[in-house]
């Protein structure tokens, strides 16, 4: 199986939580490999350009507003099946509905706020990883 990217968002709620260590630990217990990462505050315009294809739904003002509320933690995961390994590791969307010991389960407390973003699929990844990285930003493993 090839090596996959996928892109990853340590969420404002999760960051003031302190839990940027935890999760990471839980990427590489995983398989997973950090290969770039950096904190950012967000501008109300890099938010909504990210989120634009939810720009329609009920609930996108709240969420650049909370996206924009502190900074996040961006990075890129590298690893076989990146993309669906990050969803499981994740957990639903909705926190009331993750599995016991996904990072939503842990540390989400609303759909609102919800500690953390992944691609869902590798097209996205591709996408997400060139809004918030140059080429030269990801390191991939070389031994
Ligand atoms: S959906 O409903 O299946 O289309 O949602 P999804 O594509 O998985 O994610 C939409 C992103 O918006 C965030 N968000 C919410 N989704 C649904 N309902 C409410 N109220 C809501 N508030 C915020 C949700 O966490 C997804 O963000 P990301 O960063 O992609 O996980």
């Amino acid at each position: 199986m090839a090596l996959e990217r996928t892109f990853s968002i340590i969420k404002p709620d999760a960051v003031a939580k302190n839990v940027i260590g935890a999760i990471y630990n839980r990427f590489e217990s995983a398989g997973l490999r950090i290969v770039a990462s950096k904190m950012v505050h967000l501008s109300k315009e890099q938010a909504e350009g990210f989120y634009a294809e939810h720009s329609e739904r009920p609930f996108f003002g709240a969420l650049v507003s909370f996206m924009t509320s502190g900074p996040v933690m961006v990075q890129v995961l590298e690893g076989e099946n990146a993309v669906l390994k990050n969803r499981e590791i994740m957990g639903a969307t909705n926190p009331a509905e993750a599995l016991a010991g996904t990072l939503r389960a842990d540390y989400a407390a609303s759909i609102d706020e919800n500690a953390c973003h992944g691609s869902d699929a590798p097209e996205s990844a591709a996408r997400e990883i060139a809004y918030f990285f140059t080429a030269e930003e990801v390191c991939p493993r070389t031994r």
